[in-house]
């Protein structure tokens, strides 16, 4: 006799967004994933999970705490793109740069002035202490281009440092692009945070690519990530890498260890359970409706945004291409009225960034609401 196989059907993409969506709950005035993302139910519950784990203090805790680590890398290592033994997690951005930054002794890394302060920084004190130094392009609010680095470039420039999606302008970097122009002997270093679970980039171009997981992952703080290619593996030296980052780390005897041949060599010391566990939960989230999905939904929020800004006749700074942008939509408040909008949209119950006296970022996720994008264009524009 033969058995019919049973047919389970897969959910439909719609279903896997739908229960996406509904994993959040952020309040529908909140335009402001640049700065961070609430995160999702899921996320909140692990976190309190992993605490009562921990506040129970049974045997074996430790290890039960200890394996939410690998859960995030590999969560980590299949939303970026890179294996498993390439990536190590990081407990914010900025350490990841700084991992990256102090790995290059000597030459020059190029970057714009324009970037994150948490992508300067770290470039800037490994030029302190007489390692690679720093040649500066471009400026705030000047794109970078592939154009841009090629005419920037020198013989010392050894790396170029750029952020996915630039947090002042929402402007989206062509990675490949400037990939091709830097050739195979030069480093990409990526700043993903302001792409990473919202825009599907392909990462592969990168390097070394670092990213926190409290805005678009919506993991809350605490945890983020940090994948190298081969080649910046072979030529980023683990210089800050700390006693996690050893073969036998358990094994105290007094003596050097050797570095561990993989990522984790940049490890410092053991991540909070808590934040890797947060983290492996909101990556997961977002597999579970794919990046393109997610990405797709901002995109059209972010269309009806700038629509409402053209209505209200109010200047819109940031890319309009699909392809140049984020989730970043980013306002010119006129008449230097910039602080006095940005009070008038929190009264209403917006939450945006204040750039200086003229601008006022938005920024819109898969689960933003449209319905106050009327209003927030209105209050720019007065
Ligand atoms: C481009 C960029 N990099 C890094 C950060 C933050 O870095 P960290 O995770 O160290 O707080 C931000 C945001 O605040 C950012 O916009």
């Amino acid at each position: 006799m033969t058995t019919a196989p049973i047919h389970v059907p897969a959910p439909d993409a719609g279903a896997l967004l739908a229960s996406y969506l509904e994993a959040f709950s952020e309040d529908r005035g909140y335009l402001n994933f640049a700065r961070f993302g609430p995160p999702s139910r899921a996320v909140v519950d692990t976190s309190a999970r992993l605490m009562e784990t921990a506040m129970a203090g049974e045997v074996g805790v430790g290890k039960a705490l200890d394996v939410q680590t690998l859960r995030a890398r590999e969560a980590f290592a299949r939303v970026s793109g890179f294996p498993l033994d390439r990536v190590a997690l990081v407990p914010n951005t900025s350490l990841g740069l700084f991992q990256a930054a102090f790995g290059l002794e000597s030459g020059s890394v190029l970057i714009s002035s324009g970037e994150f302060p948490a992508n300067l920084y770290p470039w800037l004190r490994n030029n302190r202490i007489g390692r690679a130094g720093v040649h500066v392009m471009g400026g705030p609010g000047v794109h970078v281009t592939p154009d841009l680095v090629a005419g920037a470039m020198s013989a010392e420039t050894v790396a170029v440092a750029v952020s996915a999606v630039d947090f002042r302008t929402g402007f989206r970097a062509d990675l490949a692009g400037i990939r091709d122009v830097i050739g195979s002997d030069r480093l990409l270093a990526v700043d993903g945070i302001q792409a990473f679970g919202a825009v599907d980039v392909d990462w592969s171009p990168a390097d070394v690519l670092v990213t926190g997981g409290q805005k678009w992952v919506r993991a809350g703080w605490g945890a983020g990530g940090m994948a190298f290619s081969d080649a910046g593996l072979e030529r980023i030296q683990p210089v800050l890498g700390g006693w996690t980052g050893v073969v036998d780390e358990h094994v105290h005897d007094g003596t050097e260890h050797e570095t561990r041949p993989d990522a984790t060599r940049f490890s410092i010391s053991a991540l909070s359970p808590f934040a890797a566990g947060a983290f492996a939960s909101a990556l997961e989230l977002i597999e579970s409706a794919s990046v393109a999905r997610i990405e797709a939904r901002i995109a059209s929020g972010v269309d009806a945004l700038i629509g409402c800004l053209d209505e209200a006749g109010v200047g819109v700074l940031s890319p309009r291409e699909r392809a140049d942008r984020g989730g970043i939509v980013v306002a010119r408040v006129p008449g230097g009225r910039a602080a006095q909008a940005h009070a008038a949209l929190e009264a209403e119950g917006i939450s945006a960034t204040l750039h200086g006296e003229d601008r006022i970022r938005l920024s819109v996720h898969a689960t933003t609401s449209h319905e106050m994008f009327p209003v927030a264009a209105l209050f720019c524009g007065r």
